[in-house]
């Protein structure tokens, strides 16, 4: 039984003869506390279900059910709440405001979804102390490394404690030594916080790191093995 199920999902992007039918039925069930990472070549759909996951993209056909939430009901205001709550997300170029400090990065989305000020300053510094980030806290993204951006945009997508985090190439911009560290950073907070991580990967050491390993291929799904 899965926490995260995906039925039939189909994407197709543009219109008649220029579309692309991207996802064409994607059907699998995810139980809780899984590291998952996905596989595929350039082009097979794996950022467009990621985006689908993450409310961001809808699907033209099925449904994702997340802890018993259908994201189908969900209408935006719904979809931005479910954003904000039960998901976070780590992107390959970490998104990160150019202008605000890392504890700014951290704590302006915890107040967007309602938090005070003061329990925004307290979880985000909380975050920020479980990626070892302490003595960075007042650094703009221009005075940190790579691997020390990637290490905020992480401590933001665990702040609000999601059950889900999306990451989508998370290493894809980092060299070696800093990969590894966001990886293993990653893999101690899935299993310390008891989510599930779901992460696009083209690495395949890191791919064959997963609990449960999905490949894509096409649109479909190629296999996935636990
Ligand atoms: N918004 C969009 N409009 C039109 N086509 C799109 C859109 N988003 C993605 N596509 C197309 O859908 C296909 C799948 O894209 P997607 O980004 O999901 O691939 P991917 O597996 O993540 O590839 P990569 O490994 O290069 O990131 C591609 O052919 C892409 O050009
Ligand atoms: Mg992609």
């Amino acid at each position: 039984m899965g926490e995260i199920k995906l039925r039939g999902l189909e994407k197709t992007y543009g219109e008649g003869t220029s579309s692309i039918h991207v996802l064409k039925g994607i059907t699998l069930d995810i139980p809780h506390n899984q590291f998952v990472t996905l596989m595929g070549p350039s082009g097979s759909g794996k950022s467009t279900l990621l985006h689908i996951l993450a409310g961001i993209d809808r699907p033209d056909k099925g449904d994702v059910e997340l802890f018993g939430h259908s994201l189908a009901s969900m209408d935006e205001t719904d979809l931005t709440i479910y954003r904000r709550n039960i998901i976070g997300i780590i992107f390959q170029f970490f998104n990160l405001l150019p202008y605000l400090s890392a504890l700014e990065n951290v704590s302006l989305p915890l107040y967007l979804a309602g938090k005070g000020k003061k329990e925004s300053h307290k979880k985000a510094i909380e975050a920020l102390e479980s990626v070892g980030l302490m003595d960075r806290i007042n650094h703009r993204p221009s005075e940190l490394s790579g691997g020390e951006q990637q290490r905020v945009a992480i401590a933001r997508s665990i702040s609000n404690s999601p059950s889900l985090i999306l990451a989508d190439e998370p290493t894809g911009n980092l060299d070696s030594a800093n990969a590894k560290i966001v990886l293993e950073l990653l893999m101690k907070l899935q299993m310390e916080k008891k989510m599930t991580i779901f992460m696009v990967t083209h690495d395949i050491l890191i791919g064959s790191m997963g609990t449960l390993r999905i490949k894509m291929k096409d649109g479909n799904l190629e296999s996935w093995e636990t």
